[in-house]
């Protein structure tokens, strides 16, 4: 893994928007995976001010999002889908089909989540997956837990989780309980990934994820195991490859 530190988040933002863009640029029919939160929304936003000014296009791009709640309607403000409608794809030349994020609202989830993993496996893999982390050190949202999942599943959203996303909700109650999400296989095999992570808050995960063991219970932890992974970062954290 390689550090790279910033000063402030809008630097960051840019950085990790800017290494998005020279993705695309070099090669226009990159498959990208992307993340939604709190923490992407910033660096979707200077990818939009880069296109608006003419210097980067995404009409061969595709995207495969990390994850997406259970049972909210697309339409919901708070969808993974709507999220990345209205805080990148709406603004860009993308095509909408070549946009893909898991259907939490599938009949069946379990062939959703094989047929999500079949479309990855069959058009990538993925040239950049961009991820944020957990507070408790879940991608996508593998959680902590005793064994992690190779592909594609539904998982039971942990309290804490539910906890950290209620401030985009009205209430607890109605984050959802269950997700679907890329399980550790399929994000593991994306060609480079890009972590960002935000806030002092986070710093002792980020910590752990780049020094300490790598544990089931810290699934970013794995992340040390993959050969191209740069972490972009504000928080004060210290690492072997850094600067
Ligand atoms: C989102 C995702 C999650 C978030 C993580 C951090 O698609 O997969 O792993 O990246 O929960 O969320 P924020 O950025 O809101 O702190």
């Amino acid at each position: 893994m390689i550090l790279h530190k910033f000063k402030n988040q809008s630097d960051l933002d840019r950085a990790a928007a800017d290494l998005i863009i020279s993705m695309v640029r070099s090669k226009p029919n990159a498959i990208l995976g992307m993340a939604t939160g709190g923490t992407p929304v910033g660096l979707y936003k200077e990818i939009v001010k880069t296109y608006q000014a003419g210097l980067v296009s995404f009409a061969h791009a595709k995207t495969f999002n990390l994850d997406e709640y259970v049972g909210l309607p697309v339409t919901h403000k708070e969808s993974y889908r709507n999220f990345m409608q209205t805080n990148l794809f709406d603004h860009i030349d993308i095509q909408a089909g070549n946009t893909h994020v898991p259907d939490g609202n599938a009949a069946d989830v379990d062939a959703e989540c094989r047929l999500y993993d079949k479309m990855m496996f069959e058009q990538g893999p993925v040239d950049l997956q961009l991820l944020g982390i957990g507070g408790n050190g879940h991608i996508g949202f593998n959680e902590p837990d005793e064994h992690l999942s190779r592909g594609t599943y539904k998982v039971t959203l942990k309290q804490e989780t539910r906890e950290a996303n209620k401030r985009f909700f009205n209430h607890i109650d109605e984050v959802p309980t269950h997700a679907v999400t890329m399980g550790m296989g399929t994000i593991m095999q994306a060609r480079a990934i890009l972590l960002v992570v935000k806030g002092a808050e986070k710093a002792e995960i980020l910590d752990r994820t780049l020094n300490g063991p790598i544990t089931t219970q810290l699934p970013a932890s794995l992340l040390q195991t993959h050969p191209r992974v740069i972490v972009m970062t504000d928080c004060d954290v210290n690492y072997k490859v850094s600067f």
